[in-house]
């Protein structure tokens, strides 16, 4: 399939202006193909569900510091791990989080699987971590779909139906422009500009590298989408 031109501007945008995160690694090293560390890309994937990047960044750099590796925290006891995860909330997520490093370190040898399915079959581990992994440690072309994501692309396409119902068409959007050679540097460039640029209100089109694509910002109706569900 033809390269997508919109995510060719969105990586091009990316390589000068990737958030510095914890979890990533530094542009040097993105460029010369070195891959973040699978248990700090799931981690960090596991806390930013429902926490901002703000909220995150605290606990995961405590978390890696006591906890360096998958092992380490599977090792832990579950207490000092629940403790350490307070003030993140959704305890639910920490036992959870516990239970994938100790299936991981006793029955995966400490290494995660590498692909989308593999990683799925872990506990804890819905779709939206396995293709963030996938995609962002690995490389693989998995679709990573989160609110951010959703965003930006019914702006793109101009997707009028609401949630959730849009979400097929959505997801089928975000797979077909997904570039081969760099999915994680894809998923991350298009949760940036939805963190960053295409915000929920007042979204900062005049900065925005694909704005000239953007279907929604010619209608004008790019603050109006995506349409929620209705009450
Ligand atoms: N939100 C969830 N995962 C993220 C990531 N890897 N980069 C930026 N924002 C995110």
């Amino acid at each position: 399939r033809a390269p997508s031109p919109i995510a060719a501007a969105l990586l091009d945008h990316y390589d000068t202006h990737a958030r510095t995160l914890a979890w990533r690694v530094p542009p040097q090293q993105r460029k010369a193909g070195v891959l973040p560390d699978p248990y700090r890309v799931w981690l960090s994937e596991v806390m930013l569900q429902q926490t901002t990047v703000a909220a995150v960044t605290g606990f995961f750099n405590a978390f890696t510091s006591r906890w360096p590796t998958v092992e380490a925290l599977a090792a832990a006891p579950a207490e000092d791990v629940l403790a350490a995860w307070a003030g993140l909330g959704y305890y639910a997520r920490a036992r959870n989080l516990i239970a994938c490093a100790r299936a991981v370190a006793l029955d995966h040898a400490g290494r995660f699987p590498d692909t989308e399915a593999g990683l799925r079959l872990l506990p804890g581990i819905g779709d939206y971590t396995a293709a963030s992994v996938a995609a962002i440690a690995f490389n693989r072309p998995a679709a990573v779909v989160d609110a951010n994501v959703e965003r930006v692309t019914a702006r793109l396409f101009a997707i009028e139906t609401p949630l959730p119902g849009a979400r097929p068409q959505i997801r089928q959007k975000v797979a077909h422009m997904l570039p081969p050679d760099r999915p994680g540097d894809y998923a991350q460039a298009m949760m940036d500009l939805g963190a960053t640029v295409c915000t929920p209100r007042n979204p900062s089109c005049l900065l925005c590298p694909v704005a000239e694509f953007c279907e929604a910002r010619v209608c004008g109706i790019a603050e109006s989408l995506p349409v929620k569900p209705p009450k």
